[in-house]
Formats: C-alpha cells, structure tokens, sequence
C-alpha cells in the first residue's frame, strides 16, 4: 500500500492547476453507452476511479480507451451486449450503479449490484429504483442484484419526485428516461454543476430535456442518442480544496495562483463563507489569487445541495477552522455521520468533538504530526491539510482512497512548495520488537 509522508509548515507558493471534474466524467462515461458509435471525452482526470468505471463499461462490450497524455477519453459504445455491472466492481465505486440508467436506456434490460455500505454509513439507492419503477420499469432484487427491464415497445415514462434531492438518481433516472418511448418528469431533481454538465451532453448527443439547471427536469424521450466530443469541466471540489490549502498554508507575501477551475461551480455558499474568513480571492483570466489573511475568521457552515455548501468540502473546511481567530461548528445535512476524519485529527491534537451531525471545533490550535488513517476521499484529503500545517513529520497511511479524486495529488503540492512523498509500506508488517 502507499502512504504519504509530509513535512509541515512549508508554505504553498506559486501555481496548482485543477483537473477535470471526476463526478462529472462518470455520467459522461455513462451517457457514451446511449450512443451506437465512438464517444470522446476530454479533459478526464487520470484517477481511480475513471480506471474502475472504464472495466465497468467494457464488461457489457463497450471499448475504452484512456489517452492520459491528453486527458482524453474514447468510448466505442457499438456493440453494447451484455447488460450486466458485476458486484467485484460496483462495491469499489457506487458510481458503477449509473449503469442501470444506462444499460435499461440502451438495452432495455440491465443486472447491476448493489452498490451496499460506504466507509462513513448507509447511502442509499431507493430513489434510483422507486423512480425507474414510476418511469415503468419492472425492478426485481435477486442475489444482490437489481433486474430492471422496460416493457416490450420501451420504457413508457412517468413522474417521480426526489425527496430528499439526489445526485446519482437524477442521472440514473435521466439515463433511463432519454431514449424513453414518452414523457418523463423529475421533481426536485438535483441541480449540481456536476448533473447540469451531464444533462446538457445528453441535449448536444440529441436528447430533448427541458429545464436543465432547476428542480424540475422534463425528458421527451428519442430514439437514439448520437455520439459526440464533449469536454469534461473543472473538478470544483479539487477547486474548493487548493483555495482551503492557500488560505491555511499559503505564503502571506504572495498569493497562490490556481489555475484551470471553475469558481461559479462551487456555490454561493462556499463563496460566502470563504469571503468572511478574511481570505482575499482576486479572478483574472489566468484563474484565482487566493491571499492568505494575518488572521482567519471563524465561520461555521452547514452543508446543503447546491448552491449550498457542498458535504465534499466539510472535511477540508474543519481543517480550516482549527486555525480560525475563535471557535466554530461544521454541520452536514446531506450525510450525517461523515466524520471519520474526526478521530485522526484528534491524533493530530485537534480539539473538535462531534454531537449528533455536528462538529465543533476550537479555533487557534497547533496541529502535531502523528500517523494517521485515509478512510475515504475527502477524510484523506482533510488529513493531508492537517499534515502540511502540522509540526513535524505526517504519515497518511492508505491514500488509495486519494487516488481516486485526486490527480497526482503529491506532485502538484511539491510543484508548490510543499514537501510531500509517496512511499510504499506494508500495513500488516509486524513492529520490530527493538522499536516497541
Ligand atoms: C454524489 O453522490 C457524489 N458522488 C458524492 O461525492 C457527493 O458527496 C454527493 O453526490 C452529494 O453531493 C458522485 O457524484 C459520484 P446523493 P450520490 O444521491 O449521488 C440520499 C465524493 O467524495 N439518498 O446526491 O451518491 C443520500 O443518503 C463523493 O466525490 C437517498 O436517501 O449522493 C444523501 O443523504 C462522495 N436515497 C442524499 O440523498 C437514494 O436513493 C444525497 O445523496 C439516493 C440518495
């Protein structure tokens, strides 16, 4: 396995570039499959997730290929034969459950896994299924595995409302509903720059969808989609991560530059709270300058969907807030107990305690080097905040869970003057006694 080792308190100088948007390539890959011929994505991020997602694809005939040297993505979708999203994958990555939209839209039928638990608690997909059965899909579990299959003649169509609104449904349902032979409508549909992308590549490959960017999606189904090239956009969350590094460990006398990002795709209520920490953030045509202020303000935030506080930037926010002028409390409504980061903050001497869906953290605390654990994505990229602020030598164990969202996350920190290295370890290795 590989870990990252960080020496802290090296201060972040010069450019981080931001990468193509993962949650936004998953549903373009998925969106490729509706159409009989070659698909182009560009700007696709190298990361594991894409890798895992690109088998998923060629398991039900699909060809893939990645040309990481341009970021790009082809996806010959011409022979689609084989409607099935095994277990072995779909556990990796729940994003591998878009393959039902996709696979009932092309081929009228689709075996997928479920997707089961993630690292932080339950997530579940009764929306997806509730919502193809009102678009008149038969839904069946067997072994694990939901069967859907549209009636003879397709998929009728109908109307679903979201509650509480879903990312991954809104494109599953979508999926399903653009090759549809009627109308189909979506009520509280989510509207994340991520599914907002997702929809209008669905238009340009000849879907008719109305209302794209609100609440409420209306699908006219077609007969066929036709492939197209389509470029990917900027990964906001990557985005929000380096603006939450350049504000707590970004070089006071010049700011760090960030490149490639699209700040609108964060919200309003990143931008809001980013603003009343103090921390100066100037736009030009090269990207964003973000000053890092003498003192940082504390600002409490409750994640929301879009464009609330996204629940992908909680964890790097609390970082954040362990070195505001005063205390302050990050609460998420979207999933409640994602938290898992807590407990190793704590071994890196943080002081935040979690009540019910509530952190709270104390302002102004030095943060100690220790050995800590990645448990997923955002956790793992909270832990390496810590690290590049803490006093010492960081070692985050597992960034496995990093390499899925962030590209070559090591190197671009290096890049700016941090000093962080991959190094592989084995986990199960027994302590030398001489060390105990
Ligand atoms: C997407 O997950 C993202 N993943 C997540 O990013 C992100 O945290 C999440 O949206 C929220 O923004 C991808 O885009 C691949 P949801 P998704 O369905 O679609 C409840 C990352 O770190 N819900 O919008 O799975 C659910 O429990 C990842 O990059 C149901 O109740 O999230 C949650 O409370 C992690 N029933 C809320 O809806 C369902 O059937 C929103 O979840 C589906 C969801």
């Amino acid at each position: 396995m590989d870990k990252f080792v960080i020496q802290g308190q090296r201060l972040l100088r010069g450019t981080l570039r931001v990468s193509g948007s993962k949650n936004t390539a998953l549903p373009l890959m998925a969106a490729a499959l509706l159409a009989n011929g070659t698909t182009s994505i560009r700007n696709v991020p190298s990361l594991r997730d894409i890798k895992t997602f690109s088998y998923v694809l060629r398991i039900s005939g699909a060809k893939v290929q990645h040309m990481p040297e341009d970021d790009r993505l082809e996806i010959d979708a011409s022979a689609v034969d084989f409607p099935e999203a095994p277990y072995e994958l779909v556990k990796k990555m729940r994003a591998s459950f878009y393959m039902l939209g996709a696979l009932l839209g092309r081929c009228g039928r689709a075996r997928v896994s479920l997707p089961g638990g993630c690292a932080w608690g339950p997530r579940p997909v009764d929306l997806h299924l509730k919502g193809m059965e009102a678009f008149g899909a038969t839904i069946e579990l067997d072994g694990g595995y939901v069967i859907a299959r549209t009636p003879r003649g397709g998929l009728p169509g109908g109307s679903f409302t979201m509650e509480p609104s879903s990312v991954g449904a809104t494109v599953n349902l979508a999926l399903a509903a653009v090759t549809a032979r009627g109308v189909s409508r979506i009520e509280n549909a989510a509207r994340e720059p991520d599914v907002v992308e997702f929809c209008r590549t669905l238009q340009q490959m000849g879907a008719k969808i109305d209302g794209i960017g609100t609440t409420t999606l209306e699908i006219e189904g077609v007969d066929a989609l036709e492939p197209v090239t389509v470029n990917n956009c900027p990964d906001r969350i990557e985005l929000g991560t380096y603006m939450i590094a350049a504000a707590l460990a970004g070089s006071r006398e010049e700011p760090l530059r960030i490149t490639g990002g699209n700040p609108a795709h964060l919200g309003e209520a990143f931008a809001n709270a980013f603003k009343q920490t103090g921390t100066r953030v100037e736009a030009n045509a090269d990207g964003l300058l973000v000053h890092r202020p003498d003192t940082l303000q504390p600002v409490s935030i409750t994640t929301g969907v879009y464009p609330g506080f996204p629940t992908d930037l909680q964890a790097q926010w609390t970082v954040l807030m362990t070195q505001a002028d005063g205390p302050s409390s990050v609460r998420d409504t979207i999933y409640t107990d994602r938290f898992k980061h807590i407990p190793e903050l704590n071994r890196m001497g943080v002081n935040a305690r979690v009540e019910q869906n509530t952190v709270h953290i104390d302002g102004n605390q030095p943060v100690k080097a220790a050995q800590v654990m990645s448990t997923d994505l955002r956790a793992s990229v909270s832990l390496v905040l810590a690290g590049l602020i803490a006093k010492g030598e960081t070692h985050v164990l597992r960034v496995y869970h990093l390499d899925r969202g962030y590209e070559s996350l090591e190197r671009k920190l290096s890049d700016a003057g941090a000093q962080v290295r991959r190094e592989a370890y084995d986990e199960f290795a027994a302590p030398d006694p001489q060390e105990v």
